[in-house]
């Protein structure tokens, strides 16, 4: 029996690729190039499975196209770029890769969180321009971090990750909402307390936002919920563009009504609204809140050991759905 047809739709670790090839009929991107959606769609037209980031897009449209296809296993932990009801309903099976970038993106949100308190990057900028000419009293003084009350909105393992690290290493009181409350050993393991979003936004000196995104995620800080903040007080948002309206933000970082925010993630990805560009209270970083090599690479193996297990029949091992088995199409 033939192996398998396997798409690789980015760049992704050697030795990686290298076991996948043991098992099935690879196609990979060695040049790591950013296809169009219909490239895409062509590349996946004779595939059984495929390996892709967050920045392949599994429209609608997709798996009708695709007949042969399987499964798509994400190489990340939100999959916000499947549209997993289509996927569902065509019978495609969906995987992402928890667990293993868990304390890597907490420890991200937490740099993230510091260097935005603490004016890092914007002191650094002022530094290598040549303009530290003497220490002043004030210069660069940002916000404290430990002992301050810190709210974490999306209470998964990241926020949960986070949570410990301000309530442990940090002394921080920490407050946090979700849909819906961790169970009372869980919450008083990380030391925090459950509050309505209105509260926390009203309190906190560090909003921190680590939910998924969807229909109901998007815009969860707009114009509205960034005027209830402090004035003082920092944003973070390392979950997904969309979470936060950029240019609502853009607005209140200009006017100061928010001390700063620091970003890893934007909407609109790649691009970054300009507004953003141009305040210095903002810490930007491109989307790389799991990027160690080790998650990196336990992230590419996790998804091949998805794609493996799927097609030795045991089953995927971190699925996101649950679909009916795909009539296979003949083969082409
Ligand atoms: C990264 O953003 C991920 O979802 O893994």
């Amino acid at each position: 029996m033939s192996k398998p047809r396997i798409l690789v739709a980015r760049g992704v670790f050697p030795q990686v690729l290298q076991r996948l090839e043991q098992h099935f009929q690879v196609q990979a991107n060695p040049r790591d190039e950013v296809w169009t959606p219909q490239q895409l769609a062509a590349q996946l037209a004779d595939k059984d499975g495929a390996l892709t980031t967050g920045s392949e897009r599994i429209d609608r449209s997709l798996p009708a196209a695709c007949p042969r296809l399987r499964i798509v296993a994400n190489m990340a932990v939100g999959y916000n770029n499947f549209d997993v009801d289509a996927m569902t309903a065509a019978g495609v099976q969906c995987t992402n890769t928890p667990d293993v970038l868990t304390e890597t993106t907490a420890d991200f949100g937490f740099a993230l969180l510091m260097a935005t308190a603490r004016r890092v990057t914007e002191s650094e900028h002022f530094l290598r321009a040549g303009r530290w000419k003497q220490w002043s009293y004030d210069m660069f003084a940002g916000a404290e971090v430990h002992g301050t009350r810190l709210g974490i909105i999306g209470m998964g393992r990241i926020g949960q990750g986070i949570a410990r690290r301000g309530a442990h290493g940090f002394g921080m009181e920490v407050v946090y909402h979700n849909r819906s409350r961790l169970d009372p050993a869980l919450e008083s393991e990380c030391k925090a307390r459950y509050v309505a979003k209105e509260e926390l936004l009203r309190t906190a000196d560090h909003v921190v936002l680590v939910l998924p995104y969807n229909a109901t995620s998007h815009h969860t800080i707009a114009a509205t919920e960034l005027a209830l903040m402090k004035p003082t007080a920092t944003l973070v948002n390392i979950a997904r563009g969309g979470i936060v309206d950029d240019a609502a933000l853009a607005q209140a970082l200009r006017e100061r009504r928010i001390a700063a925010a620091g970003l890893d993630v934007f909407e609109g990805e790649p691009q970054v609204h300009p507004g953003l560009l141009d305040v210095p209270n903002v810490v930007l970083t491109p989307h790389i809140a799991s990027a160690t090599v080790g998650t990196r690479l336990a992230m590419a193996n996790l998804a091949a050991d998805n794609l493996i297990a799927f097609f030795d029949g045991r089953g995927p091992l971190t699925p996101v759905n649950t679909p009916a088995v795909r009539t296979i199409a003949p083969s082409i």
